[in-house]
């Protein structure tokens, strides 16, 4: 494997997503971690980062160090880490440089093989190399800085390279070609992290750290819970057993569909309509954050006693989480290193004296899908938008009602399935629509109607954090529009949301 030592650049994920691309497995740990002493590392990337190498609390590793013991590559600020640590010049640039630029080729040193002259790259920086140590040889330029790219010659270490550049961004068009160079032909990885082969390891994995005893696990008819249950049932077939609950927040026939599915896949999974607890819960409460409380906590009583009832002597619970849930962040407000806290089902581990099972731990998004598609889990389900635990009780500003909630979902069905017939819902990152707690005047046929309203809400973004509304075809929208008002009644307007995050949410709760 690859470590990635990360320095706190925003690029860093991106790193280890093209390096997972290239079929070589990788992990990403804290600079202050250090790289572990373990053989099966083949090689180590230092990534980018918002300081600077002259600044006082500059992030620090040895990288003479490291590259006694592997080859490394240094990209942006690791390329001028160590730069500056082999005896180089690093100086603020009179100009800081963002954005396109293109590669002189200085050398067709293997690191730069097949790559084309005048190839596009991608530079983020403000401080640039100057001058490089004794003894390290310059394999490209740009117009605009007089290293882009470059080798160590020094006796006794292993390959050390850096580049300027970030051959991880979409922009540096021939970026994966140069790391598939560092990764194959210097590191001597075997491109053998492929799903086929993940699911081979896991399963067997999973079969060691089980072995007969049992799982249970709350599924959401989400893409993570679904991969990571069907990857655990490979290992242990009926002894996990998995519970979905009908929290009446659910989309329209959703409980009863993924149900059929989670059927199809072969999933011991139990099907509990708890709708009216959660109603009779949520009764009057009107506040965003007492709905999440109220839906989160009856969640855990709900899943807690449906475990008693089937599973007094089940060890472990199955959780679906992934990779960006764990890495632990380097922070850019200083040296500390913070973690992020995976939002699981509340402490119910220690509660239940279970044990974690994780499978997917060490995935990406993307990887969970490709994962998911070895698996023969159905596509619908794979490239399903991201849903919130809350539900529509989100989507209801104010209070709850079951009334509300049917009408939502009408309204929702209609959106949801129209995005689908045109060909629209895989453009859009997530898609819904928000019941608005007003009323007002419509006219239908002679009749004055005194109605709700309903937003629609589609989003383009990466990964939910930042995110800009879809530029959705008028005609769409009319078409759409035209079916809630004429097939749901209690609906008489309908609007689209044109609001981007920041500074509005994706949620309107
Ligand atoms: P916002 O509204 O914060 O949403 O822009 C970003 C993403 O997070 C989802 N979301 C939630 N997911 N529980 C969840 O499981 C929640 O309480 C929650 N609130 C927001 C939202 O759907 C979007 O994908």
């Amino acid at each position: 494997k690859i470590i990635i030592l990360d320095f706190g650049s925003q690029y860093t994920q991106l790193i280890a997503r093209a390096v997972r691309e290239a079929n070589v497995y990788c992990e990403i740990l804290p600079f202050s971690k250090g790289v572990p002493a373990d053989p099966s590392i083949k090689g180590v990337i230092l990534s980018g980062s918002p300081f600077s190498v002259n600044d006082e609390a500059a992030p620090l590793v040895d990288v003479r160090a490291l590259a006694t013991n592997n080859p490394v590559l240094g990209v942006c600020y690791g390329a001028q880490l160590t730069a500056k640590q082999f005896g180089g010049s690093v100086e603020r640039s009179a100009k800081r440089e963002y954005g396109r630029a293109f590669l002189h080729l200085e050398s067709d040193e293997r690191l730069m093989a097949g790559i084309t002259p005048s190839s596009q790259v991608w530079m983020s920086h403000g401080d640039s190399i100057l001058k490089l140590p004794e003894n390290f040889r310059l394999l490209a330029t740009t117009d605009s800085i007089p290293v882009a790219a470059f080798k160590s010659e020094e006796a006794g270490l292993q390959p050390l390279y850096g580049l300027q550049f970030h051959p991880e961004v979409y922009h540096s068009i021939e970026g994966k070609k140069i790391l598939q160079n560092f990764l194959v032909n210097i590191c001597g990885c075997s491109q053998n992290w492929t799903p086929a082969h993940f699911v081979t390891e896991t399963v067997a994995a999973l079969k060691q750290q089980i072995g007969d005893r049992k799982v249970i696990m709350a599924l959401s008819g989400g893409v993570d819970s679904t991969v990571a249950a069907t990857l655990i049932h490979r290992a242990i077939g009926p002894n996990l057993h998995g519970i979905f609950v009908d929290n009446g927040v659910l989309r329209k026939n959703e409980f009863y569909q993924v149900l059929e599915i989670y059927r199809q896949l072969g999933l011991n999974v139990t099907g509990i309509d708890a709708r009216q607890r959660f109603y009779d819960a949520l009764a009057g409460k009107t506040d965003p954050e007492e709905k999440r409380k109220t839906i989160g906590g009856l969640f855990i009583d709900v899943f807690q006693e449906a475990a008693k009832a089937e599973d007094r002597d089940a060890s472990f619970l199955g959780q679906g989480t992934i990779y960006p849930d764990v890495i632990e962040s380097v922070s850019v407000h200083g040296p500390s290193v913070t973690i992020k806290s995976h939002h699981n089902v509340g402490g119910l581990p220690e509660k239940m004296h279970l044990q974690l099972v994780e499978p997917l731990r060490y995935l990406f998004k993307d990887e969970v899908r490709r994962v998911g598609r070895e698996l023969g889990i159905p596509d619908d389900l794979l490239n399903r938008h991201p849903f919130p635990g809350p539900g529509l009780a989100i989507r209801i500003l104010g209070e709850i009602t079951p009334e509300k909630v049917e009408l939502l979902q009408n309204a929702d069905d209609i959106y949801v399935k129209a995005l689908k017939s045109h060909n629209l819902y895989n453009a859009v990152w997530q898609a819904g629509s928000i019941l608005l707690p007003v009323k007002s005047v419509g006219v239908m046929g002679d009749e004055r109607t005194y109605e709700f309203t309903v937003a629609l809400r589609a989003v383009t973004s990466v990964d939910g954090m930042t995110a800009d509304w879809a530029h959705l075809p008028y005609d769409f929208l009319a078409h759409v529009s035209n079916e809630i008002i004429n097939s749901v009644r209690g609906i008489n307007r309908v609007v689209y949301d044109i609001s981007s995050k920041p500074p509005a949410t994706i949620e309107w709760e």
